[in-house]
């Protein structure tokens, strides 16, 4: 595995790759690496000859009060974990290398950054959209892999891809959950033991939920306040929607083919999100 942290030695170190037609797959991460990462790289792996894995604590997705500064990082264990899981080559810039000086551009997504996280995160789907769409810029992956724990910034992310015309496919990858069900989180870490309990509370709602739809519950208020009642023991419920999974706008009842469930919530100072798809 090659680890690199310049834009013009990666763009050297692909170019090989290119010339002999090789698929490139790419990860994008801010590192912190756990299960659900390596079920990405794993994707990759199957799916193209070459992966690419990147690090980088992006900033300009982080709101002025939020956790930039203390977002858990251990790069020589990212390293390990992806030399192991047979990543090619690790782009690990850092904040300068992709924002110099007198950076001004940015992406601004459209509707889909709008309800759900862009409610209560301004500004963070402009960030993820801004170094997507630059990471794409300097990898050119014929692939490039994201976690459906994400949902909405997958969404963004297709969006963004399809309307600038990067002739790239977009891969969503299942959740990966630990085997309590909570989904696997860089920001896990943040809890004590007892949010760790408490945090079960999330996984559990959204089951609950989807044994519903799968026992034909078709109401949208019925299956969100049975939902609901498992997360009374969350210190702040952000949201709980279920909305449409092209839009992303609430969905409306009897529930049609295919229908996200979404939640974000804090758990103590931590907030986490995840999300179920009715289908
Ligand atoms: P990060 O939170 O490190 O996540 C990197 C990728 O891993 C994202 O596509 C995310 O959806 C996926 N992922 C996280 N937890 C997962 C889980 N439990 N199961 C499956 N996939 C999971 O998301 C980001 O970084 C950033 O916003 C980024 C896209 C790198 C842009 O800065």
């Amino acid at each position: 595995m090659q680890t690199i942290t310049t834009i013009t030695e990666l763009r050297h170190a692909l170019a090989e790759s290119r010339k002999t037609d090789r698929c490139v797959g790419f990860v994008p991460t801010m590192g912190y690496l756990h299960d659900g990462h390596l079920a990405l790289l794993r994707e990759s792996r199957i799916r193209c000859h070459v992966t690419v894995a990147s690090i980088f604590v992006n900033p300009t997705q982080f709101g002025p009060t939020e956790d930039l500064s203390t977002y858990p990082r251990d790069f020589l264990r990212d390293e390990t974990l992806c030399s192991a899981a047979g990543v090619d080559i690790l782009f690990t810039p850092d904040a300068g290398e992709i924002y110099p000086a007198h950076f001004t551009t940015f992406v601004e997504p459209g509707e889909l950054a709008r309800p759900l996280c862009g409610a209560f995160r301004p500004g963070q789907f402009r960030g993820v959209a801004t170094v997507v769409c630059k990471l794409f810029n300097i990898m050119q992956p014929d692939f490039a892999f994201f976690g459906q724990k994400d949902f909405q910034q997958c969404a963004v992310v297709r969006s963004m891809s399809a309307d600038l015309d990067f002739p790239i496919e977009i891969v969503t990858v299942p959740t990966v959950r630990e085997p309590d069900g909570l989904a696997m989180s860089s920001r896990n870490k943040y809890l004590t033991s007892d949010e760790r309990k408490r945090a079960l509370a999330i996984s559990r709602a959204l089951f609950t939920a989807e044994a519903a739809f799968r026992a034909g519950e078709r109401e949208a208020k019925r299956l969100t306040d049975t939902a609901r009642r498992h997360l009374t023991e969350l210190d702040q419920l952000q949201y709980l929607e279920l909305v449409d999974p092209d839009s992303l706008e609430p969905a409306t009842s009897p529930l049609g083919r295919r229908t996200v469930l979404c939640v974000a919530a804090y758990i103590g100072s931590t907030r986490l999100i995840d999300n179920v798809i009715l289908t």
